[in-house]
């Protein structure tokens, strides 16, 4: 505590409590968002009156998803337009950055955000090469050819943490836009940057390795990735700053993403005909560490270990829950994966911590969505909900979601049985298979949960789309940094994985096996600058590009499988490629009831969690009958309601009747 506030007090960064808020923009509702807002309504009524019965949630759960799809299909392409505008050197935002470089926020004054911080910026480039990897984009390609560049070049900047000789420098947490070193006090140094910069160089190199370029993932990437690796492995043992850079100690979103940064690392070192020692000795440590973390008396993970004066309730730990994901881990509790049981009693106790202190949140029910800040002792700008943190919830949830329809199954334990408690009140410990009622109730009210969250961001974002940093606690106006790219990101990735889009699985075999005791062994590694950073051009994928002419004519594919019995229904993906402007929804209506018998008020809406300027797509699974013939057409919604539909002809189809249960058409606007 003591240590905590003498350095606040030499670094400046007390709590500013004379925001001007009259500077910042206004809240304005639009049509969406108001539709939440009688729906958060609704639910607070019913905290009042008590649990509705099934049917009615089910109903409301309807309707919340309804609004949710048309929220994240306005938000989609915003926030990635968004994001990449504070990108330089070209982002519409970032003018006077160096290329590659993400500058937190282009707030320039109340708060200074116009700096790259390491952590944030890879975080959205993590997001973009997993948006990337999904649909190949030449544009998002060569913003992520910049990022590494420049990361490489970084890595060689001597700043006050140290130099990249020994390594340390490679702890510092931001650094000027221009890429020099930030001389001013600071919380320094955070020892999650190299690990999760790491993690997302890893990503790219793998999607190279996979589409034939492994030369260069090894003469371009690996270099830098290496340097990050070493610093972990001799490190990670050492104090720090959090990821909010205001306590020294352990951090648990630190020690997660070195975790996983020496696992992914050694997997690669290995695909690439290397090794990484260091990694293979290391992370079974930083494993053991990482499990003192779970309180089992308290029933929450600490967020962080040698500081005193806190709870440790904080939404750090639902950040290093979900940015370990790894949808083949199953519900690993020792990795803290979304839908374990540590990671979701912990998800109530970070967001109940928000319930009381927030008038925004007062009234709503436990299990009924709220806003969630950092950690309830905040008090930076008064202590407010974050967009980022919020969206952390909920994509926290979606995550589980993924893994218990995968595995067709979900375990409620007794450490998990109070979260589970506030969705369903009569369950108790115990498996629950896909076919039973227990399953379907669990499994429909997490969903609402979730999008529940969703709807807290809608509610209390702009008209424009613009996502800040937080928003108040009293009267949920925007607050703090405008455009923070952060905040864009974490809202690509939720929509993601509503949309059960995932991340590549990371875990290697066997990498989430605790050793019996831990050692705080380290290992010194050596460190040279990366001084190969120029791309091959044309390093398109493997397959070719399958958006464009390969699809302009609306070709379908089908998924086959043998031996197995005749699908009732399919679950049929619509890929259209629309471009459309601010504010347009692309929606599909066609002659049966599940596509609104061409009646456009029930059409059905398409999301655009992967829509790029040079890959507009927009897609929905809807489920149909196997055999079915249908008819249909896309629409452009505009704003304003009206309607722009496709020329003729219809488009017809026929479901495939085999034991195939999913399939997908891809179409091109006509
Ligand atoms: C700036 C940091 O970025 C923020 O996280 C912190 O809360 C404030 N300084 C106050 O210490
Ligand atoms: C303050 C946040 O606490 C920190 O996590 C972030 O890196 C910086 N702002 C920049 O966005």
């Amino acid at each position: 505590m003591e240590a905590q506030a003498v350095n606040r007090y030499a670094l400046g960064l007390q709590p500013q409590n004379s925001t001007n808020l009259s500077s910042l923009p206004p809240a304005e509702p639009i049509m969406h968002a108001f539709s939440s807002l009688l729906l958060l309504g609704t639910f607070v009524f019913q905290a009042v009156l008590g649990r509705p019965d099934g049917t009615r949630v089910r109903r409301e759960g309807e309707i919340l998803k309804r609004s949710v799809d048309s929220f994240v299909a306005t938000e989609s392409p915003i926030a990635l337009a968004k994001l990449l505008c504070n990108i330089g050197a070209s982002g519409c935002a970032a003018s006077g950055a160096a290329s590659g470089a993400v500058v937190a926020s282009p707030s320039k004054s109340d708060p200074d955000y116009w700096y790259t911080w390491t952590r944030d910026s890879a975080l959205v480039f993590k997001a973009i090469v997993d948006t990337f990897t999904n649909s190949y984009d030449a544009n998002l390609q060569s913003e992520i050819q910049n990022y590494i560049a420049a990361q490489a070049k970084l890595q060689g900047v001597s700043n006050p943490s140290g130099s990249l000789s020994d390594g340390a420098g490679l702890g510092e947490p931001k650094f000027n836009v221009d890429l020099t070193e930030f001389t001013g006090a600071w919380g320094r140094p955070q020892r999650d940057g190299p690990a999760l910069r790491a993690i997302a160089l890893i990503s790219y190199a793998n999607w190279l390795i996979s589409n034939g370029y492994t030369s260069t993932a090894s003469s371009i990437v690996w270099p830098v990735i290496k340097n990050d690796l070493a610093y972990v492995a001799q490190y990670w043992n050492q104090t720090g700053f959090d990821l909010w850079e205001e306590v020294q100690g352990s951090s648990f979103f630190t020690v997660a993403a070195q975790h996983r940064s020496l696992v992914e690392g050694s997997t690669l070192a290995k695909t690439l005909g290397s090794t990484c020692s260091a990694c293979d000795s290391i992370a079974p440590q930083v494993l053991c560490f990482l499990q003192r973390f779970w309180s089992s008396s308290s029933g929450y993970v600490i967020a962080n270990l040698g500081t005193s004066g806190r709870s440790g309730k904080d939404a750090n730990t639902i950040l290093g829950s979900i940015h370990n994901f790894d949808p083949s881990a199953g519900c690993d509790a020792s990795t803290f994966q979304p839908c374990s049981d540590r990671a979701l009693a912990n998800h109530k106790v970070v967001t109940d911590s928000f319930r009381s202190i927030y008038s925004i949140n007062s009234g709503i029910a436990q299990g009924v969505a709220v806003a969630v800040g950092r950690y309830p002792e905040d008090t930076y700008y008064n202590g407010n909900p974050w967009y980022l943190n919020t969206l952390a919830a909920a994509e926290q949830l979606y995550d589980a979601l993924y893994v218990w329809k995968q595995q067709g199954s979900i375990t409620v334990t007794s450490t998990s049985l109070a979260f589970f408690q506030d969705l369903v009140s009569s369950v108790t410990a115990g498996t629950y298979a896909s076919s039973s009622s227990t399953y379907t109730s669990i499994y429909n009210a997490a969903q609402t949960y979730a999008d529940g969250y969703m709807a807290v961001v809608q509610k209390y974002t702009p008209s424009t789309g613009a996502l800040a940093e937080q928003f108040d606690k009293s009267s949920g106006t925007p607050l703090s940094a405008v455009d923070l790219t952060w905040s864009y990101a974490s809202f690509i990735t939720a929509a993601q994985r509503r949309n059960s889009v995932v991340p590549p699985s990371w875990l290697a075999s066997g990498a989430n096996s605790v050793p019996g005791t831990c050692s705080a062994t380290s290992i010194v590694g050596s460190y040279s600058t990366a001084t190969s950073t120029s791309f091959p051009t044309s390093q398109t994928p493997k397959g070719g590009v399958t958006s464009g002419t390969a699809t302009a004519t609306g070709t379908a594919s089908t998924t086959t499988a043998t031996s197995c019995a005749t699908a009732t229904t399919v679950a049929v993906t619509f890929n259209e490629l629309k471009s459309t402007t601010y504010g347009q929804t692309v929606k599909i209506v066609g002659n049966i009831a599940a596509l609104g018998n061409w009646d456009t008020a029930s059409a059905v809406t398409l999301g655009a969690t992967q829509y790029t300027s040079s890959n507009p797509l927009w897609s929905a699974t809807i489920s149909l009958p196997a055999g079915q013939a249908i008819q249909y057409k896309y629409i452009v919604v505009n704003t304003d309601g009206s309607v722009t539909w496709e020329a003729d002809p219809n488009h017809s189809y026929t479901v495939p009747a085999t034991c195939a249960t999913t399939a997908a058409i891809s179409d091109t606007w006509q």
